[in-house]
């Protein structure tokens, strides 16, 4: 810890890392960045960590999600105001199911680079670097696209801050008001299966309310407004790095990029340059495991994200499969009681459950999201462990990527709108849908019909 600094992940080797042309152009544009101002604080990023040392002791939940990769040309309005429902409208269903304070974390405002499984791709004879999300090129298969640019750091960090800016201001007044959850209607919801459950809940919380405010007498202004922090992939470490930064009156470097940075399941090397990195940030970090991640393997990492055993410091995120859970996640859950160690379990059922369909979608099954999620709930307790949170893959939008859910979207109805670049998305209805069925899960009452 001694000889960390925001560079010394430069001595170790980074996997996934873009190859860029020029080393001054991304010099020089390391160092511009560096010089821009943070994103966000490090009183946000100390108020998530004790928000999340709370779901540890199960006292909260934590409901991470957005798109796998955003892309440049998604920063508008109707598509981060979606996106902000659907979680706000899940948090909702949460809260009123679990009786808990719900922490949203949004998988936005820099969830720019994508680890891929082969650094070239291949068509018609023609070899050309692999599509690594828009923070480091384009996704069009010709050279001028595919060559890593360092110009598009910036534009990643300028669509981070408008992304960032405007959910700010939705979040704090008006559109956030509990008060108002017509404000978080999505205009396809009357189509939805899931309509009149939701509406139920929503009229159940608002009764709540006026009930409260009636004997209190007042208006609660703290609902007027949610708490929302935002997470990304901390995968291009020259990006992390320049936006890492000291800040007055407190010990120590923070990323300042985003709330929870976390480290993918490929980059998660004890010895690589990306745990090296996230071994000296004052963040709560987060770590994917999975298969083959042996217990002392997790030992170590634990040991080397945080050796003071903070709490609220480390979130496990483990993403296994619906196959694999019941023989992956047992030794590592004992892996970590026996290391007497504090970290927080979440469960990504998304990246587990990735396949293709014969007509070549990269798709998954609504049924294997849940049937994760929910032997992932009965693992933890049966080995005396919390299930902490939730991670998903998700948009506010109706499109059509992932199989199965109340209206029963089969393969066929993949095409309709299928719109993702890298990963397939649950779409609002589903995902709303996931939210009712944790809910579920959490109160043991059996798991509705047609979730196949
Ligand atoms: C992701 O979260 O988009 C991802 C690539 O996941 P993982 O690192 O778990 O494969
Ligand atoms: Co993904």
């Amino acid at each position: 810890m001694s000889d960390w600094s925001p560079t010394s992940w430069q001595k170790k080797p980074a996997s996934q890392q873009a190859s860029y042309p020029s080393a001054q152009a991304l010099d020089e544009v390391i160092h511009e960045l560096s010089q821009l101002p943070p994103l966000v604080t490090s009183w946000e990023i100390e108020e998530l960590k004790r928000q999340l040392a709370a779901a540890a002791r199960g006292e909260a939940f934590l409901l991470q999600g957005g798109d796998c990769a955003e892309n440049f040309s998604d920063c508008n309005a109707p598509i981060i105001t979606n996106k902000l429902k659907i979680l706000l409208q899940m948090s909702l269903v949460l809260i009123h199911g679990l009786e808990k304070r719900v922490i949203r974390v949004g998988r936005i405002a820099g969830q720019y680079a994508k680890p891929r499984s082969a650094d070239t791709e291949s068509r018609d004879g023609v070899t050309l670097p692999s599509y690594r999300g828009d923070l480091i090129n384009g996704l069009a298969f010709n050279p001028g696209a595919r060559t890593p640019d360092p110009v598009r750091l910036l534009r990643g960090y300028g669509r981070a801050a408008m992304t960032l800016n405007y959910i700010r201001s939705l979040s704090d007044c008006g559109f956030a008001d509990l008060h108002h959850p017509e404000n978080w209607d999505l205009a396809f919801m009357s189509h939805s299966t899931q309509e009149r459950s939701y509406r139920r809940i929503v009229g159940d919380l608002s009764h709540s309310l006026r009930f409260m405010e009636i004997l209190g007498g007042a208006r609660n202004q703290e609902l007027n407004r949610v708490q929302f922090f935002t997470s990304h992939e901390g995968l291009h470490l020259h990006y992390e790095q320049a936006l890492t930064r000291r800040v007055p009156n407190r010990d120590g470097h923070y990323n300042l990029a985003a709330h929870l940075p976390w480290i993918g399941f490929r980059t998660a090397a004890l010895e690589g340059a990306h745990v090296e990195y996230f071994s000296g940030i004052r963040n709560p970090v987060g770590v994917k495991v999975g298969a083959g991640m042996p217990g002392s393997y997790l030992q170590e990492l634990v040991e080397r994200l945080n050796p003071t055993d903070e709490a609220g410091k480390l979130v496990l995120i483990h993403r296994f499969g619906a196959a694999g859970v019941e023989r992956g996640l047992p030794p590592l859950i004992d892996a970590v009681r026996r290391s007497g160690r504090q970290v927080l379990w979440v469960c990504d059922p998304m990246h587990g459950n990735t396949e293709a369909t014969g007509s070549g979608y990269k798709t998954r099954r609504f049924g294997n999201i849940l049937d994760e999620l929910s032997r992932s709930f009965d693992i933890h307790e049966a080995q005396g462990s919390i299930l902490g949170g939730v991670h998903f893959e998700l948009t506010g939008d109706d499109v059509t990527e992932c199989i199965g859910g109340a209206r029963g979207l089969d393969e066929a109805g993949l095409e309709r709108a299928y719109k993702t670049q890298v990963d397939p998305r649950l779409n609002y209805e589903q995902a709303l849908e996931m939210a009712m069925a944790i809910v579920d899960k959490a109160l043991n009452r059996p798991l509705r019909e047609a979730r196949r």
